[in-house]
């Protein structure tokens, strides 16, 4: 399964058949040449890796002296630790490499220079240089390696370790030491041994040993976007190569790069040891080129190289266009070289849907040649990534141990131990990279005025507030909206919404229609408020004694069930009558639009930004979790029309938060929090993330486990009655599930049921809510299709035993909110993995 999660996503550009044209004419009917941000999925070159957070922290950690860095330092330690040679020379890419490497071939005249494993469509660069230098050398691809044609001992071998899978090699090991029985000189491209050996060190070690020097281009197997190194254990080669780095490269110690790229080599040199990330992109480019040559396989124009390796393989053909004609049916490429078509994949940087997308254009171009029809590639896969995070599913054994640990509450499992974390949406977004480049480029005032031009374009409010987070906004609209002992009408509850109502002293009132307590009754607006009680409700106790009515969009305690527009007209009607204000909590108004689009009449044609707009034109104030649909890691959002209203809120948010301008946030969560408003009315993004949740929802479906329905907009709700129905509620069957979801596979859900709603303040006991929930919250822009897959395959495997488990009895227990914190014990023992 995809080994790491997005971090840093970008948006690629959608161009329509008349730009796809442009652009392509722009850039001389040459689809290599065109900009990357305009290709959907690139398979062009291999230097467009996403970097892993360490990578991306290592680009601070560049040390920037002019000699001796830190960073050559450490690199010299692990390259050491990994090939257990004693000199690494960097050089700025694979080309600098490759030319010191040719001029040390003067220090040893009446030598012959052969290449093996050379593959001519590959590796024309290092034959570019060879030639430019006019010396004689031999390819010895394929077939000749080990009738050992020349028997010499005066041989340079130049062994391109790089490319022997394409020629579908098994284990080259006897080969290589063959050669190196009969070579003076042995270079290795050891760019990609650790996928060639699967990250097996000993291996790699074996095969160090039999070259005196190891040129590694850090685009490949350590997943960097530029630079090379050279590896030697002979001191006077070393001394060879340093004589001419100074005048083509920069100095021995940092070779023509800055300190940061060789900070983020040292970490790719740690990450490519992992062996799940090779598996993963063998198993990638098996799927690319199974399908591929499946495809062509009619076609005798085409024919695919015998093998690939996990960065490249590629098509020989006979059409010069054949490119071109891939980016215009579906935004994609590879790299197009005479008759030959590259296809290169970075790392980390697709989906499994940017590979559907790349084969069903390459059948489209098959099987209609005249274009009638282009793909939108937006309907596979909305964003990219820039940046990821590894993540690693430890054993069962540790996985028991660690549950124990936390007392069987998943909130007090460390994230390290978790594969994947599904307790909340909140805050786990991935940032993108125009977020970040704001984030880096305003201070202060100027992004207060950033936030308030995204505020006005989006929700059309004058008056704002930043806060720390939502919960921050609730205390101050509470604080400043409701006097003692007035009703606050709510859909449902949320936790903090409703514990800032009471804590201004309101009394907390649940008109949410009755559908939305019912997890197995289908209604498309199940956030709705039951209108005739509301006017009940009002007509009996007076207008006087409402503070105002709050409409939570997308109910999450509901399941991220949707609000209708027709309802909130109503709404906004009665309270109009009444002169009663209306209070949203936006924090999923975005999914809420979403949802409108889809469902409601009249709205097919709206765009998520007017539906936003249409829904926040009936409001007086709103409080937004910004953490959530504004796709920020911090953040909270009060909105006002009153101007009254918000000099008095002003006043308590510099008592308890900090400026107007900041609500006490740093300057660069105002800055990603302008973007993450205007990034969250993408339709398709919010498509791509609806239908993700919706996947896994069907998934869960099609496996008979129950959940609520419909599904909604952030989570999948497991309904721990139905799925553990011989656990009784005392014995906390969702509390219990969790547990089990993640002892079976490493994914963290939440509980929400009879723990989450604690006790009855007046008589101590349980409250027994009606609804017994797990929720699987699934976070914006971080996971793929394959970890849904994966989270359906761990909660089958726990309904697959589910009669065996037993409940919890508690161990301790805190005086409030007592989900965070509470601890289990298993009231008989836990029920092992079957493997
Ligand atoms: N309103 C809703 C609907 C929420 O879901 C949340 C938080 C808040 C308000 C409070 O905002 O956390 O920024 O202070 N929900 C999180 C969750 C905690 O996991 O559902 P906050």
């Amino acid at each position: 399964m995809q080994p790491y999660k997005g971090k840093i996503i970008y948006f690629p550009q959608y161009l329509d058949l008349s730009q796809r044209k442009l652009i392509l004419q722009k850039n001389m009917n040459d689809a290599n040449l065109i900009e990357e941000e305009y290709v959907w999925t690139d398979l062009s070159r291999i230097d467009l890796n996403a970097l892993s957070e360490n990578q991306y922290s290592s680009l601070f950690l560049g040390d920037e002296s002019y000699a001796g860095s830190e960073n050559f330092i450490k690199m010299n330690k692990i390259v050491k630790d990994i090939f257990e040679k004693d000199y690494v020379l960097p050089c700025h890419n694979i080309k600098g490499a490759w030319n010191l490497v040719i001029k040390t071939f003067e220090k040893y005249p009446n030598h012959q220079l052969a290449i093996f494993f050379y593959n001519p469509f590959e590796h024309f660069h290092l034959t570019n240089l060879i030639n430019y230098y006019k010396i004689p050398y031999s390819t010895n691809a394929n077939n000749s390696l080990s009738n050992g044609s020349q028997n010499q001992n005066n041989l340079i071998s130049i062994l391109m370790l790089n490319s022997v899978e394409i020629f579908g090699y098994g284990d080259i090991t006897k080969l290589v030491e063959n050669i190196r029985d009969r070579s003076a000189l042995m270079i290795g491209d050891f760019s990609s041994i650790f996928s060639l050996t699967r990250a097996d060190l000993n291996k790699i070690k074996h095969l160090s040993k039999l070259f005196d020097v190891i040129v590694i281009d850090a685009c490949f197997d350590l997943m960097c976007n530029n630079g090379a190194i050279l590896v030697t254990n002979d001191f006077k080669y070393y001394e060879y190569l340093t004589e001419w780095v100074v005048a083509f490269e920069g100095l021995h110690t940092y070779g023509g790069l800055a300190g940061r790229d060789m900070e983020v080599i040292n970490a790719g040199l740690i990450e490519a040891q992992n062996q799940q990330m090779w598996e993963y992109k063998f198993n990638s480019m098996g799927f690319l080129y199974n399908n591929l040559k499946h495809l062509s396989s009619k076609h005798s124009n085409f024919k695919l190289t015998d093998s690939y390796t996990p960065h490249y393989f590629y098509i020989s053909h006979k059409d010069p266009n054949i490119n071109n004609t891939l980016f215009i049916i579906g935004q994609v490429r590879g790299y197009n070289l005479d008759n030959h078509l590259f296809i290169f994949l970075p790392s980390r940087r697709y989906q499994k849907q940017n590979l559907e997308l790349f084969l069903d254009t390459f059948e489209r171009y098959l099987s209609d040649p005249n274009i009638t029809n282009i793909i939108d590639p937006r309907q596979y896969v909305s964003h990219n990534f820039k940046g990821i995070e590894i993540i690693q599913l430890f054993s069962f054994e540790r996985r028991e141990q660690v549950l124990k640990e936390a007392g069987y509450n998943t909130f007090l499992i460390p994230a390290s131990e978790v594969y994947i974390d599904f307790l909340t949406d909140s805050g786990t977004s991935s940032i993108s990279d125009e977020q970040w480049s704001k984030a880096i480029l305003y201070d202060q005032k100027r992004a207060y005025n950033l936030l308030r031009d995204s505020i006005q374009e989006v929700f059309g409010f004058e008056y704002f507030l930043p806060t720390h987070q939502g919960r921050a906004a609730e205390h101050i609209l509470s604080q400043t909206m409701i006097k003692p002992s007035q009703y606050v009408i709510n859909n449902m509850y949320f936790t903090t919404t409703r514990f800032h109502q009471e804590y201004a002293k309101g009394i907390f009132v649940d008109l949410i229609i009755e559908e939305a307590y019912k997890p197995e009754v289908y209604h498309p607006f199940k956030g709705n408020i039951d209108v005739d009680r509301l006017v009940d409700f009002i007509e009996k106790n007076g207008k006087e004694k409402i503070a105002y009515v709050c409409v939570e969009n997308n109910v999450n305690m509901a399941g991220g069930q949707p609000v209708s527009l027709d309802n909130l007209k109503q709404i906004r009607k009665i309270c109009d009558h009444f002169g009663i204000p209306l209070v949203l909590d936006a924090t999923r108004i975005a999914e809420n639009a979403f949802f409108i689009k889809e469902r409601e009449q009249g709205y097919q044609d709206k765009s998520i930004k007017e539906i936003i707009r249409e829904i926040m034109s009936l409001a007086d104030a709103a409080t937004i979790s910004a953490k959530k649909d504004p796709l920020t890691n911090i953040s909270g959002l009060i909105l006002v029309r009153s101007q009254e209203l918000y000099k008095q809120m002003v006043k308590m948010l510099n008592i308890f938060e900090g400026e107007y301008y900041n609500g006490g946030l740093a300057p660069r969560d105002i800055a990603m929090l302008a973007q993450g408003i205007l990034e969250m009315t993408d339709f398709y993004y919010l498509k791509n993330r609806i239908e993700q949740v919706r996947y896994l929802g069907n998934l869960l479906k099609q496996n008979n486990i129950p959940i609520v329905e419909p599904i909604g907009g952030h989570a999948i709700y497991l309904d721990a009655k139905r799925f553990l129905e011989h656990i009784p509620q005392d014995e906390f069957p969702a509390q219990t599930l969790a547990a089990y979801i993640y002892l079976y596979g490493g994914v963290r859900t939440m509980e929400r049921g009879i723990v989450s709603a604690g006790r009855d303040p007046k008589t101590g006991k349980h409250k027994y809510p009606e609804l017994e929930l797990v929720r699987i919250t699934i976070p914006r822009r971080v996971y793929s299709k394959e970890h849904m897959e994966y989270t359906c395959q761990v909660i089958k495997s726990v309904y697959d035993i589910r009669h065996e488990i037993s409940g919890l009895n508690i161990v301790y227990e805190p005086p409030f909110l007592r989900f965070f914190t509470i601890r289990f014990e298993p009231i008989k023992q836990i029920v092992k993995l079957k493997t």
